[in-house]
């Protein structure tokens, strides 16, 4: 499904990804760690089309498309999907609007019929109560005096209803509290299917208490240096990374 092969990127002629290397298959969960530093945005931000990035070298191919020919836009109509790190606020653009165009130009894409207002509100605030939300959020503009963990609810609201088929999650558990990580990943585990792939970055184990992934990486310095299963979480938080340097 995705496969990012040398891929080499650098801002202001620093380089901070360095011949990466990573394949992710369909239906497979790969959870990204990393030093603060090491790149794990960086690569979010490549893959979901950031111009700011230079790519040096590499490819990057989703479902036999080369993803580097493509616009962010394309590319989420692709099925790609990345919660940011730091959701960015939308000043003047309601949830209800946001996640209208953002549902239906997908579903354009995917050749089905768009769907109606009332339908979309139902689906809304379906999803909104699943993840214990308030049903005002579709009136307010998008992340707008949200909370730190509020924004991160607010990307898997949209995750719930894009229904992408990758799903790249920068830190979707920093700042959530005891419950919502749950939630959070009990949602997640109910959207695994043997189509849709996740990368999930994080610093913590504790979301791979709910979550089981196929995979794991350490990124290090712009390249992942060691791929392993969840034991290779234990062995980080017991050893650190500079353990897996030497
Ligand atoms: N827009 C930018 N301009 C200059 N440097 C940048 C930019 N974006 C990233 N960098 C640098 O690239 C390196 C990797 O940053 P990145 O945000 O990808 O790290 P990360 O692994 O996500 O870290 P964290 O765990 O703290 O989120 C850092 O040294 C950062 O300063
Ligand atoms: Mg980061």
């Amino acid at each position: 499904m995705l496969v990012v092969e040398n891929l080499d990127v650098s801002i202001n002629n620093n380089i901070i990804i360095k011949k990466l290397n990573l394949i992710v298959n369909r239906g497979e969960v790969h959870i990204i760690m990393g030093p603060n530093g090491s790149g794990k945005s960086t690569l979010s931000a490549v893959i979901a089309g950031n111009k700011k990035y230079n790519i040096i070298n590499g490819k990057i191919i989703f479902n036999n498309n080369n993803l580097l020919d493509l616009n962010s836009d394309e590319r989420a109509r692709c099925g790609i999907f990345i919660a940011f790190q730091y959701p960015i606020d939308i000043p003047g653009v309601s949830n209800f609007n946001f996640l209208k165009t953002a549902i239906n130009n997908i579903r354009k894409s995917n050749n089905l019929l768009i769907l109606n207002n009332a339908n979309l509100i139902s689906l809304m605030k379906n999803k909104i109560k699943s993840l214990k939300m308030s049903d005002d959020l579709l009136h307010k503009c998008v992340n707008v005096g949200l909370s730190g963990g509020e924004r991160k609810l607010n990307e898997v609201l949209q995750l719930l209803l894009l229904e992408p088929k990758l799903c790249i999650l920068d830190e979707i558990d920093s700042g959530l509290d005891i419950d919502s990580l749950k939630l959070v990943a009990n949602t997640l585990n109910s959207m695994r299917n043997k189509h849709r792939s996740f990368i999930i970055i994080t610093h913590y184990q504790r979301i791979l208490k709910y979550i089981e992934p196929d995979k794991v990486h350490i990124l290090y310095n712009g390249c992942i240096i060691k791929s392993g299963n969840k034991f290779l979480v234990e062995k980080l938080e017991e050893y650190g990374y500079d353990w897996f340097t030497k």
